[in-house]
């Protein structure tokens, strides 16, 4: 059955996905007899477009590059009127992430979901705020609530731990979650300047929105929260992870680190001990010859220490228009293959 998709945000990645459809559109019709149609999408600076046929997406891309704005097939809906008002069955939670207290996007994800629609979102406030009782009632409504592009973008580690690692126990897990700050402190040790290289950073679509999310840690904290949550039954908040971000870390710093023959990482470590789950967000130092200090730029690194298998590592991407696109897609396929 053709998937009828509804976009509620269209940033970075909710664009970032479109293309990779436009681009795909033959191939995943072929290989995974997956059809879909963009039926609406909303963003709170273009407006509203609907069409219940399928909006042409590549004229929607061209227009707000163009216009800045939607100009065809305006409705005037906000985001709770076209989950509730179009006709597509999935909804994609692309709007802006809030660490605040996740709002709007809770709501979004709750109106879905009481309306029997598929949430699929690499928005991180849902999943750390609300993440039990949003996929609760997925469960009771017969439709998924799936987050894969919250951690790690499109690299696979919440779809893996459920899929192909279920059976284990996670005791831990430790890496660099934040693509921004690893891309950061790899410039910063190439000569630039810690501002050109969030400059740059912004500019390749790594950053959040609020860039202060990333550079005091909070991003990785709520991607610590979510592995924790999600991962290993724990009940963490947001503000029980100790969290220190990289911006007391100068040139000279990472000068000093080289001598040393060791590199700054932003590390995130969430493990079970005594019973309890110890979560934690901070700067470290770490020698060269450690795994974790080739991983440069603004690639993301795990390690999951599990019980049947030991360590286990993903190394990829970690942020990115298409690959956190490609996040929403594989989400997209699996809710696609559930209906087999
Ligand atoms: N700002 C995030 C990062 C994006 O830099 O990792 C992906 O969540």
């Amino acid at each position: 059955m053709k998937q009828k998709i509804a976009l509620i945000g269209f940033g970075t990645v909710a664009q970032g996905f479109c293309e990779i459809l436009l681009n795909k559109k033959k191939e995943l019709k072929k290989n995974y007899n997956y059809e879909y149609e963009i039926v609406a999408i909303n963003d709170i600076k273009y407006g509203t477009v609907f069409n219940p046929q399928g909006l042409n997406i590549k004229k929607v891309l061209e227009d707000v590059r163009t216009n800045n704005k939607f100009t065809k097939n305006l409705v005037d809906w906000d985001s709770i009127k076209t989950i509730k008002k179009s006709n597509a069955n999935v909804i994609c939670e692309l709007a802006y992430t809030n660490l605040k207290n996740g709002q709007p996007a809770i709501n979004h994800c709750k109106t879905a979901l009481e309306l029997k629609k598929h949430v699929v979102t690499s928005n991180k406030g849902p999943a750390v705020f609300a993440y039990k009782k949003l996929s609760a009632l997925a469960n009771n409504n017969g439709v998924k609530f799936l987050i894969e592009g919250t951690v790690m973008s499109g690299t696979p580690v919440l779809n893996l731990v459920r899929g192909p690692l279920a059976g284990n126990k996670i005791f831990s897990a430790k890496g660099i979650l934040n693509g921004t700050t690893n891309f950061i402190l790899t410039r910063m040790e190439e000569g630039m300047s810690y501002q050109d290289a969030l400059a740059e950073a912004q500019k390749l679509g790594y950053a959040e929105a609020d860039p202060t999310n990333d550079v005091e840690g909070f991003d990785a904290r709520a991607k610590v929260t979510i592995l924790a949550n999600v991962l290993m039954g724990a009940n963490l908040h947001f503000n029980d992870v100790e969290c220190e971000g990289i911006t007391k870390i100068t040139l000279s710093d990472i000068e000093e680190a080289k001598r040393q023959n060791s590199r700054w990482k932003l590390i995130a470590s969430v493990e079970l001990k005594n019973g309890k789950i110890i979560a934690s967000i901070k700067p470290q130092l770490i020698p060269l010859t450690h795994p974790l200090a080739g991983v440069t730029g603004s690639t993301n690194a795990i390690t999951f220490t599990t019980d049947l298998l030991g360590d286990v590592t993903v190394i990829g991407k970690g942020a990115g228009k298409v690959e956190t696109g490609f996040a929403i897609l594989s989400d997209l396929l699996e809710i696609n293959d559930s209906k087999k």
